[in-house]
């Protein structure tokens, strides 16, 4: 690995999408609602191309963690690690307390950071608005949860800041 992939992680921009939508597509995962939800989307960005790119849907306290992809060439470097962990942080400081995805490909990779599968059942109404469940995803996907720790309370350890 000769880059570090945190270092490149930053906020999608309306200029993004010509790379972001490509990439989406190569990596068969639904484009339907993405750009619409812009502001929830990280890229990881080597020099000026994007290398991967990741999205966020708020529904109040709850979030769908969606369009996770890294190019071929950028694969198997820690990309899409450092792109879901920026996405957690995101949310958490969000104040979003249940994370929720889908997949048909990845089922494998989430739970090493935590995602626990759920039955589909189980995902909570406020998500039926999101154009990916609302069928861009296929019914087979694999519904997966991942509940975030609190934000901790500043000074709520170490004692007296007197
Ligand atoms: C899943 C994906 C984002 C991983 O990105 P990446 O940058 O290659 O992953 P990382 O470098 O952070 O991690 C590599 C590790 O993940 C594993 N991995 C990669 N893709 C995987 C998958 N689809 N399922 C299970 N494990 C996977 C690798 O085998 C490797 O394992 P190791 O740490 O034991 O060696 C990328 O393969 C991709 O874009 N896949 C197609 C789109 C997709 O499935 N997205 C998820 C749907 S939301």
């Amino acid at each position: 690995m000769t880059l570090d992939p945190t270092s490149a992680i930053r906020p999608a921009t309306a200029r993004d999408w010509a790379e972001i939508d490509p990439l989406l597509r190569a990596r068969a995962l639904p484009t339907d609602g993405a750009r619409e939800h812009q502001a929830g989307f990280l890229v990881a960005a080597d020099g000026s191309s994007v290398t991967g790119c990741i999205g966020l849907e708020r529904y109040g306290s709850v979030g769908l963690l969606r369009s996770l992809a890294v190019t071929e060439q950028s694969s198997g470097r820690g990309v899409g690690t450092a792109l879901v962990r920026a996405l957690l942080t995101r949310a958490r400081a969000m104040g979003i307390e249940t994370l929720y995805l889908l997949t048909t490909t990845a089922a494998d990779y989430f739970p090493r950071f935590g995602f626990e599968p759920v039955p589909r059942t189980a995902l909570p109404a406020s998500l039926s608005a999101s154009e990916e469940l609302r069928g861009a995803c296929p019914a087979s996907a694999v519904a997966m949860r991942l509940t975030l720790p609190g934000q901790e309370v500043v000074g709520a350890r170490g004692g007296s800041s007197a």
